[in-house]
């Protein structure tokens, strides 16, 4: 009989989201009445339309792929050099990023569970905690771990705890690590991490030779100009750090699905027996044999998201959840809930009230004021304690939620 990978039965209970699916299902269904008001404040996947410069792009593709003359078929794996090049432009043409760095995909959350197909199995892993449960359970999947202990943390992962007192930005481990995951602006807490602490960082893994993988899908989210924008802001972070965006939450492309990898090529790993090799070369080397490129008409959609037109509407995008989350956040506050995240990120993070639980709290949610929310401990042992409210929503939808957390929690 065929032999399955056992590291999957590792993995504690089903995937968050569609667990929070799951239970939202059996809700409506034993509560009709109340399943007609329900507003999901849960996954964090956009609800506003595709902007206009994206879907004429993508229609004006569409049509050149109906004709002999401008079809085409395959494309470069790593992405075409238009959308290459336009990423650099708008994104690193400060910081000495390559169009040849640059590796276009279909998400950040594939990109961020695929980058363990070129990394080795002896590495010692950091992830914060709580953390974007993909970096878990990929790590999980491919055998990187030992089995959950009774609170979920896995044997073989180092820990890295987020927490209000480091304004859910680890401190720097006393022990050496060769891979550190860290998303900033954070998914789930909704924090950004300030450029000294980017700049410890990225010291850390210099002086240990180890690898940061940055998430930076919420970067668009950025209000406060101080806070760094790409990991390569810090000097060094060519050497050390991979980063990955998306187009999904600025862009509305959670449905679309493109983003894409940085992999500079000053970044290097090592064999057992000590020979330093190219990470890009393997990332490329890897993208050319599994990857056929993301669709021609969502790199062109995702290129016009950076034409004048598309620029206005991306900022339009922006605005409109930042207020939402800005409502959320004043919603609680004004409950006297701890309130965090919300200012730089879509995300806000609250602290439930005194003895409740997090799972509790989203079962409170659901039956009382009919908000999915997300709950924390969903995060990994450090979220207990905390629910996570997704600005990702409609503005009649953000104020309705308002008013129900004052109705119910105040
Ligand atoms: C979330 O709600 O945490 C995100 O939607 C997950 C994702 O982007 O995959």
């Amino acid at each position: 009989m065929a032999r399955i990978n056992e590291n999957f039965l590792k993995l504690k209970a089903g995937y968050l989201f569609p667990e929070i699916a799951r239970r939202v299902k059996a809700f409506n269904e034993a509560n009709p009445e109340k399943a007609a008001r329900l507003i999901r404040c849960g996954i964090g996947d956009v609800t506003e339309p595709l902007p206009e410069a994206a879907r004429n792009a993508m229609k004006a593709a569409v049509d050149e792929l109906g004709s002999r003359d401008t079809f085409r078929g395959y494309g470069p794996e790593q992405g075409y050099d238009f959308l290459r090049e336009s990423i650099v432009e708008n994104n690193y043409s400060k910081v000495g990023i390559g169009a040849d760095e640059i590796f276009v995909s279909d998400g950040s959350k594939c990109d961020s569970g695929n980058i363990l197909d070129i990394l080795g199995p002896n590495n010692r892993i950091a992830i914060t905690d709580p953390v974007y449960p993909v970096y878990v359970d990929t790590n999980v999947m491919i055998g990187n771990t030992g089995e959950a202990d009774e609170d979920g943390r896995y044997e073989g992962l180092v820990y890295l705890p987020c927490n209000a007192e480091n304004n859910f930005v680890p401190a720097i481990p006393e022990e050496p690590v060769d891979l550190i995951y860290l998303c900033y602006p954070n998914n789930p807490t909704g924090a950004s991490a300030t450029r000294e602490q980017l700049t410890a960082w990225v010291e850390y893994a210099r002086k240990h030779d180890a690898i940061i993988l940055f998430d930076a899908a919420y970067e668009a989210f950025i209000q406060d100009p101080e806070v760094p924008r790409s990991i390569y802001e810090i000097e060094g972070a060519h050497e050390c750090a991979l980063e990955f965006r998306s187009f999904s939450k600025n862009g509305g492309f959670t449905g679309v699905r493109c983003g894409w990898v940085v992999a500079p090529k000053t970044v290097f790993g090592t064999t057992e027996t000590g020979k330093k090799i190219s990470v890009r070369d393997l990332w490329s080397r890897r993208t050319s044999t599994k990857f056929n490129g993301a669709s021609y008409p969502v790199q062109r959609g995702a290129e016009a998201l950076y034409s004048e037109e598309g620029k206005a509407q991306v900022s339009e995008l922006i605005t409109h959840y930042m207020e939402n989350a800005r409502l959320l956040r004043e919603a609680c506050e004004s409950i006297g809930l701890s309130v965090y995240g919300g200012e730089n990120a879509p995300y806000v993070w609250v602290a439930c009230p005194e003895g409740v639980s997090s799972w509790e709290m989203f079962d409170r949610m659901l039956d009382e004021a009919q908000v999915v929310i997300t709950p924390g401990s969903g995060f990994g042992a450090a979220g207990a304690g905390y629910f996570r409210i997704s600005a990702f929503n409609s503005r009649e939808n953000a104020i309705e939620v308002c008013e129900r957390i004052k109705k119910n929690l105040g």
